[in-house]
C-alpha cells in the first residue's frame, strides 16, 4: 500500500495511518510525528522547526522534503507506506512526484479525510497524544483511559502545544490557503479519493481498505 493521507487538522490522519500501517507492515510517515520528535531531542532541525509549529504555521518545505527523502530510504518504507500529513504545499507536493518518479513507484491513492469544521475543533479539543509512543486518544471518545495513561505504554497522555484553540484557529486557515489547492492538484492527476472521515473511526478504516481492493 503507498498513499498520501490528506486533510485538515484533527480529520483522523494519524489515527487511521497508525492501524494500516501496522496492518499491512509498512512505514508510517508522519511529518508532525518526526517533527516533534526532533523538538523533544533538541536536534539542529527540532530547534528550527519549533517556533513554527508552535504558532501553527508550516515549516519550511527544503527542511521537510529532506526528512521525508531520508525516511522513504528506510526498510519499511520499501515495502510500502502511507504519507501522513505531507505533502502539505504544492512545492512539497511536486518534490515528492520528482522523487516518486526517480524510484520508479507509484501511488496507490491520495485519500482526502473529508470533515466539517465543528467536528475538527471538537476532536482537536479533546486529542490527548502519547509523547511517549504517540499514541492517540481523545477523552470524547469512550475508549479512553480513565487513569490518563498509554494503554500501549503507561507513559501519562498529554495535549498537544498546538491543540491550544488560537493555534488550532491559524492551523485551519493555514491548511485552507496552503494545503488545500493541493486538492485540484490531485483531482487533475485522477488519484484524488474522498473519505466520509466524520463517521467512527472503523468505519473510516473499513473505508480506506475497501477503496484499496485488499491488494498487498
Ligand atoms: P501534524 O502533526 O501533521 O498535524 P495536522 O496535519 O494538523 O494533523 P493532526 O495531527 O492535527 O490531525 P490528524 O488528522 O492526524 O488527526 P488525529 O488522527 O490525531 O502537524 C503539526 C505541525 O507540524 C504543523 O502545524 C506544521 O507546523 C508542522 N508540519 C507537519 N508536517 C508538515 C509539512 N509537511 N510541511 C510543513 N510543516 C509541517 O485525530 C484527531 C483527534 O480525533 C484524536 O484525538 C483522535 O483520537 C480523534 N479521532 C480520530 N478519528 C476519529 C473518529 N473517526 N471518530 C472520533 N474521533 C476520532
Ligand atoms: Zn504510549
Amino acid at each position: 500500500m503507498r498513499m498520501i493521507f490528506l486533510g485538515p487538522p484533527g480529520a483522523g490522519k494519524g489515527t487511521q495511518a497508525v492501524k494500516l500501517a501496522s496492518k499491512y507492515g509498512i512505514a508510517h510517515i508522519s511529518t508532525g510525528d518526526m517533527l516533534r520528535y526532533h523538538v523533544k531531542n533538541g536536534t539542529d532541525l527540532g530547534e528550527k522547526a519549533k517556533a513554527y509549529m508552535d504558532s501553527g504555521r508550516l515549516v519550511p518545505d527544503d527542511l521537510i522534503i529532506e526528512m521525508v527523502k531520508e525516511r522513504l530510504e528506510e526498510e519499511d518504507a520499501k515495502r510500502g507506506f502511507i504519507l501522513d500529513g505531507f505533502p502539505r504545499t504544492v512545492n512539497q507536493a511536486e518534490a515528492l512526484e520528482v522523487l516518486l518518479k526517480s524510484k520508479d513507484i507509484t501511488l496507490d491513492a491520495v485519500v482526502l479525510f473529508d470533515v466539517d469544521e465543528e467536528t475538527l475543533v471538537r476532536r482537536l479539543s479533546g486529542r490527548r497524544i502519547c509523547p511517549n509512543c504517540n499514541a492517540i486518544y481523545n477523552v470524547h471518545n469512550s475508549d479512553y483511559p480513565e487513569d490518563g495513561r498509554c494503554k500501549r505504554c503507561g507513559n501519562g497522555l498529554i495535549q498537544r502545544d498546538d491543540d491550544r484553540p488560537e493555534v488550532v484557529r491559524r492551523r485551519l486557515k493555514v491548511y485552507e490557503e496552503e494545503t488545500a489547492p493541493l486538492l485540484d492538484y490531485y483531482r487533475n492527476k485522477g488519484s484524488l479519493i474522498s473519505v466520509d472521515a466524520s463517521s467512527e473511526s472503523d468505519a473510516v478504516l473499513y473505508a480506506i481498505v475497501s477503496l484499496y481492493g485488499g491488494k498487498d
